[in-house]
């Protein structure tokens, strides 16, 4: 009785401290241990991203991270049913990568579970934290990038990204250059992740590749504009 009452507290502020504790709550109930412990993982480097780029977004990632991988351990049947009974056509990706799915099912269930967290900016970051969107927004690329890098993460390849991550923003003292940053290690983790895909003979979703042009084309823009800056402070 106890228990049901605490689930069924309707916090204040749902993205304070009370809000994000009792969301933490009911998200352990809805996967494994080792899910769970890559969710506060995500959360916390959430967070400290946050700090670095966005410190008036830090409740919002930090929920963000928290109902990110809701719906990661359903099976691909589920996720199908899910996509239907919310009106939503089965993206060809999704069928042919099943991995895909969570982000866009977890976008759509958050609102009927979590109505607190149905804010925009949330469900956006959540349906792109997976293959990436060729216009991702700063929120969107935090959350994608926390979910690559947490501490739990033992991939190689996620710690090298890691590593990467922390020599670039060590290096970054302007925020031109933190931004600059971010981009360089998004596209490095296109990278790692396109390779390991057509090494793998899986299919490569579109839009994970319009992700990484778009990633190019912003850092080329970046560096052009620097030259007219440094051309122009010159003269
Ligand atoms: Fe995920
Ligand atoms: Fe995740």
């Amino acid at each position: 009785m106890k228990e049901q009452e605490q689930k069924e507290r309707i916090p204040a502020d749902p993205y304070g401290e009370e809000g994000l504790s009792l969301l933490r709550e009911a998200v352990r109930d809805r996967m494994s241990e080792k899910r769970y412990r890559h969710t506060l993982g995500v959360e916390k480097k959430a967070a400290e991203l946050a700090a670095v780029y966005a410190p008036e977004k830090t409740a919002l990632l930090r929920a963000a991270a928290l109902l990110h991988d809701l719906t990661k351990e359903l099976p691909a049947e589920e996720q199908i049913l899910l996509c239907r009974r919310f009106g939503v056509s089965v993206p060809r990706d999704c069928l042919e990568s099943p991995k895909l799915f969570h982000s866009l099912t977890a976008s759509l269930l958050i609102p009927e579970e979590f109505p607190l967290y149905a804010d925009p900016a949330l469900l956006q970051a959540v349906a792109r934290h997976t293959a990436g969107h060729p216009r991702m927004m700063l929120c969107d690329k935090l959350l994608y990038l926390a979910d690559w890098i947490e501490d739990t993460r033992t991939f190689p390849g996620c710690v090298k990204l890691r590593t990467y991550y922390e020599k670039k923003i060590r290096k970054a003292d302007t925020e031109a250059k933190r931004l600059a940053a971010l981009d360089q290690v998004m596209l490095r983790s296109f990278d790692v992740m396109i390779r390991e895909i057509l090494a793998e003979k899986r299919p490569l979703a579109l839009i994970t590749v319009e992700t990484r042009n778009a990633l190019l084309r912003d850092l080329a823009e970046r560096k052009n504009e620097r030259k007219t800056i440094t051309h122009g402070s010159e003269k």
